[in-house]
This record gives structure tokens, sequence and C-alpha cells, in this order.
């Protein structure tokens, strides 16, 4: 039997987004509350409930997720991104998901693994500079910009030179401005003239290079055998665009800084790597590094960049002890499931090997989630852990990172999970290595 009631929480009305304030909110009722708790909103805005445990996870992302769509949360992305894939709900979801999904298969992925390895043989390049200068490397900014030039690339192979000059191009704004406000709205925006000039060049000029966006503009949807609109080719390229490489480089960030302060893990990558005989990985020996997988996911436990994901019931549920009214908004933090003390011991700690395969399957599967779950789960999560452990295997080859000094580090957890200053690592080349 359950009772008609609301969830435990305080009385004080406040509106959770993806801000520093609701972090440290979500925080502190999560402690006070327990597992699931309720929130007043701001005016006659519906009930807000933060759930923390398992069972309420699996039921709003999978056994219940026909009632439910993309939460409040979402309001802001979609001024930047329209009506994008992230943002979209429904029918139209369904439709754009059938078209996009091809572009994530492995065939396509092999051959976007070979822009990765382009792209890290030329940031390998400019970090051992950096090294022979005796100059620190700016891990975030660079790995930023690698994350972006791999998207890019992949979505406009050659088209992709005619906007860029020296490694740059006007879509590196996304790294230059930090702060997401209106002014990069508007800069963002304007990005889709370089865009449209390309679809249209192809149009007219009937050349559909190898790459996403001619897979975009050209795939037919199988039920309504529609194309999608120029409009709705624009959204989801841009989607793709911030999608891909602001959470990659997040989590690169991540990687390098346990790296630099592990050594027992870097001596297990350098291992790993040794056995390997090849200099960049190939796209078959990538997935079969084991371990650099296991410091990705162990990065992606502790710093899941999407650290709060929300959903709108649209039919009554139940959850547990409590019923849902339609309208009640749902916020999820893998951030803090992530470090649950129930589900995950020394939750704190940097443990790569709590991912081993042996470990792996005593954890609780809707306590770990730095993808999402269910329909709406990133379809781009292979591409970003083949990208990440093709970058870690070949830094690492080459390079070994020095310590880092404990220093607390002040995170900023806006849209995305970021560290509030840029990592900066010394590092020196690994003689022992042949080149
Ligand atoms: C470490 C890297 C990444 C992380 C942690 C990540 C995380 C996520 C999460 C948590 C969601 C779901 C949000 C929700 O449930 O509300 C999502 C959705 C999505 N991601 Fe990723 N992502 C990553 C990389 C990528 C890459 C590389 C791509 C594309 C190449 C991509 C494309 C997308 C798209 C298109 C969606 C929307 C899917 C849908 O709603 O149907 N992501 N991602």
């Amino acid at each position: 039997m359950f009772a008609n009631k609301l969830p435990p929480g305080p009385t004080e009305a406040f509106n959770l987004n993806a801000n520093e304030e609701s972090f440290a909110l979500i925080h502190k009722l999560l402690l006070e509350y327990g597992d699931i708790v309720s929130l007043p909103s701001v005016g006659n805005k519906p009930i807000q409930i933060i759930i923390n445990h398992p069972d309420y996870i699996k039921n709003v992302f999978v056994t219940e997720h026909r009632n439910m769509q993309k939460g409040t949360g979402f309001d802001r992305v979609k001024i930047l991104l329209g009506n994008g894939l992230i943002v979209s709900d429904g029918e139209f979801w369904q439709r754009q998901k059938r078209i996009i999904q091809p572009m994530f298969h492995k065939n396509v992925l092999q051959k976007t693994h070979n822009i990765m390895c382009e792209c890290n043989v030329r940031l390998l390049e400019k970090w051992k500079s950096n090294v022979d200068r005796g100059e620190p490397i700016n891990v975030t900014k660079d790995t930023c910009s690698l994350a972006l030039e791999i998207i890019l690339r992949a979505l406009f192979s050659e088209d992709y030179e005619k906007i860029s000059s020296k490694g740059e191009s006007p879509f590196f704004i996304l790294i230059e401005h930090v702060e997401r406000d209106l002014d990069l709205v508007v800069k963002f925006n304007s990005l889709r003239k370089y865009v449209k000039r390309f679809m249209q060049d192809r149009v007219e000029s009937n050349r559909y290079p190898d790459d996403i966006l001619s897979m975009l503009m050209l795939t037919e949807d199988k039920i309504t055998q529609q194309k999608m609109s120029e409009k709705e080719v624009l959204d989801e390229v841009m989607t793709l665009i911030v999608a891909a490489h602001e959470t990659t480089a997040a989590t690169l960030h991540w990687v390098w800084y346990f790296l630099s302060k592990h050594s027992k893990a870097l001596d297990k990558v350098h291992d790993e790597i040794d056995h390997l005989n090849e200099d960049l990985p190939s796209f078959e020996s990538v997935q079969k590094l084991s371990f650099i997988r296991q410091i990705i996911d162990e990065a992606l436990r502790l710093y899941p960049p999407g650290w709060l994901l929300s959903r709108q019931v649209t039919e009554q549920i139940k959850l547990g002890d409590y019923m849902l009214e339609a309208g009640s908004n749902i916020f999820i933090s893998p951030y803090f499931v992530h470090r649950h003390p129930a589900y995950w011991e020394r939750a704190e700690q940097f443990e790569p090997e709590r991912f081993s395969n042996e470990k792996t399957k005593k954890i609780n599967r809707y306590s770990y989630f730095p993808f999402s779950m269910g329909q709406r789960r990133c379809p781009g999560e292979l591409f970003a852990i083949i990208e990440m452990q093709v970058h870690i295997a070949y830094i690492c080859k080459h390079l070994k990172p020095n310590d880092i000094k404990d220093q607390p580090i002040a995170l900023e957890p806006l849209i995305n999970l970021r560290a509030q200053e840029d990592l900066y690592m010394q590092a020196q080349h690994r003689h022992s290595v042949a080149s």
C-alpha cells in the first residue's frame, strides 16, 4: 500500500537548475532527507523531485520512460541547439534518432578512428615541443581543441579545411568563450552560416563527401521516407558539435589529473600500451585496452560531465511509496549517485580497478550511468570511448606526466561539470620507447 503523499523535503521554494547553487543544495538535501526528496518550485511551477536511489532511477529511465519527457533543465540547451536530438521529444525525436543512429555504427566509427589518430599525431608534436621548452601543457584547452577538431572533421571532412587555418577555425570560439552566456549563443548561432554554406555547396555541385554531414543530408527515414529539412540538419549538426566535444574534453581533463597523481595507475597504463606492438592503436586493438578503459570509467564515475539530468512526468506515475502527478520535474544527478556510499566502497577514492571485469559484475547497474540510461542513453558513447582510448594510449606511449601537487580543484557545475581552473601538466619524454 502506498500513501498519496509527497517525499520528504524542505518547505522553502527553489528552482533547481544546472548551476553551483543547485549543486550545493542537492548535496545538502540528499544528506538531510535521504534518497528521494521533494522541493516546492517558485510560483505555480510544478513540484520538483530529486532521486538518488538505483530503484527509482531504473523506474524513471527504463520502466516508466514512456511517461517521461526531457525536463526543464533543457530549456537553456534549446536556446543554443534548437530542436536537436538532445532536447527533442516524442515522434519527432524518434524520427531524428532513426536517421542519425547509423552515424554511430561501427563501420562509420572505423573511419572516424583515422581522424582521431591524425589529430593526436599533431597534438603529440605540440605537447613534445612544450616538453622540450620546459613549458607546462594546458591540458584543458588542448584536449578541448582536440575533441572539437575531431568532431568537426568527422562532420565536414574536406570542407573543414575551407574554414580552418593553422589548426584553428571559427568554431574555436567555443573554447575561447568560456562563459556560457547569451553572447556565446549569438556567436554560436552565427556559425550556422558555415554549415549552411557547406550544405548548399554540396547540393549545387551534387558532391557528397563520405562524412557525417552528407549522411545527415541524404539519409531517408525508413518509416516516413522523408529526409531532414535544412533547418533540422543544422540543429543536429550544432547538437553533435556541442554534445561531442565538451563532454569528452572534460573527461580527459580528469584522466590526466588522475594519471599525474597516481603513479601505480600510470605504470599499469604504460605496461598495457608497451605490450601493444603498435605506435598508434588500430581500431580493433584500441578496444582491447582494458586498463585504460577502467581509468576512463573511473574518471566518469567521479566527474560525470552531465552531472544533472532531468525529466518531466507526462502521466501520473508511482515511484516507491509516492505518486507523482503529471508535470512533476525529476532531477537525477549521476555525480551524487556515483558517490553513494551504499553502492560504492571508498566512493571518494580514485580506484580504476573497481571496473575490472571481475569487479564490474558486482556493480549495481542503476548506480552508474555517465552516459545516461534507457532510450535517451548517449548514442556517442562508443565514439567517445574510442576517441579517449586512442588519445591516452598514444600520448602515454611517448610522454610521462609528472606528479601534480595535491591541490583541491574547484568545480564549475554548469550544464557540463568542469573544473574552474585550467589544468596545467608538466611532462617528460619516455626515452625508453623508440618513436
Ligand atoms: C565522455 C563523453 C560523453 C558523455 C559523458 C556524454 C553524456 C551524455 C548524456 C548523459 C546524455 C543523455 C542526457 C539525458 O539522458 O538527458 C547524452 C546524450 C547525447 N549525446 Fe553524449 N556524451 C558524451 C559524448 C558524446 C559524443 C562523442 C557524441 C557524438 C559524437 C554525443 C552525442 C549525444 C547525443 C546526440 C545525445 C542525445 C541523445 C538522445 O537524446 O537521443 N555524446 N550524452
